[in-house]
């Protein structure tokens, strides 16, 4: 299996000189091609931080972070922009869709984008929304459709361009129970049926439950890992609640 994410002493820090704010130390970890994994901790942890360097949205003050082998820290704007666009998908907790285009263009935005569009695009759009579960709503607008269906056509947006890695940050947090458990049921589909490497940021127990591996932040650092191996998702979850409980921060401690 190949490494897709290696990042080696990642530090953050913000503020100006007098007055300094580590918000990320010593972040060690890897991710192996076709793993779904979690990261959770209390809120302030530093997750959406990580995300977004991960993300190439923010910069280390130092450290390395390659992913699929690429150091990403060292390059400069526009092989960066194209890292972005042809390596990575992205799942936000406000779906980022555009009001005005139909679903199944913003699903395809990431094909235009990359002039990677031609007909086997409308094959696979129309594939790739069948197996979410969004296949009926393709030609409406997203004020036509529910928070769900927006959130799974944001899913759909995130793979069909077929990238290294998914990045999702939070991406139930503004669902309900419901939607977001057909919403984790597409990533388990993605992640097993087209073998889609997922990071997914949350504080959600439930949510993380649904991974392969969940790593745990506290105060900007990696405190420990808890992987499910064969066991079910009952006793992940319950580990889970009882880690977050050791690190102080609530199962629904709200963001
Ligand atoms: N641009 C910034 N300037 C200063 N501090 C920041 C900035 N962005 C985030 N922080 C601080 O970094 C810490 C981690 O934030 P964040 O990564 O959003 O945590 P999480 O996603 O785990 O809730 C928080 O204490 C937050 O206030
Ligand atoms: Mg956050």
């Amino acid at each position: 299996m190949d490494i897709v994410v290696q990042t080696t002493g990642i530090r953050k820090v913000y503020g100006t000189k007098s007055n300094l704010i580590t918000v990320l130390e010593d972040i060690d970890f890897a991710v192996q091609e076709g793993e779904f994994v979690a990261i959770m901790g209390p809120s302030g942890a530093g997750k959406t931080t990580l995300l977004n360097i991960l993300a190439t949205i923010d910069k280390p003050t130092s450290g390395s972070v390659r992913i699929n082998g690429t150091e990403i820290t060292s390059l400069s704007d526009e092989p960066l922009s194209e890292f972005r666009r042809s390596k990575l998908g992205f799942i936000f907790q406000d779906y980022n869709l555009l009001d005005s285009l139909t679903i199944r263009e913003n699903i395809m935005l990431p094909m235009t984008f990359s002039n990677k569009y031609d007909v086997s695009t409308d094959l696979r759009v129309n594939e790739i929304a069948g197996k979410l579960g969004i296949g009926a709503i393709l030609d409406r607008y997203p004020y036509e459709t529910s928070g769900g269906q927006k959130q799974r056509a944001a899913a759909a947006r995130a793979i069909i361009h077929n990238p290294t890695l998914v990045l999702a940050d939070e991406p139930t947090g503004a669902l309900d129970s419901k939607a977001s458990m057909d919403l984790l049921s597409a990533f388990q589909l993605m992640n097993n049926e087209y073998g889609t490497t997922i990071l997914m940021v949350t504080h959600d127990a439930f949510a993380a439950s649904y991974c392969d591996r969940v790593l745990f932040m506290k105060d900007g650092r990696l405190f420990t890992e808890i992987v499910k191996g064969d066991k079910d998702r009952k006793w992940f979850f319950d580990r889970l609640v009882m880690t977050l409980s050791n690190l102080g921060g609530g199962s629904y401690d709200i963001i």
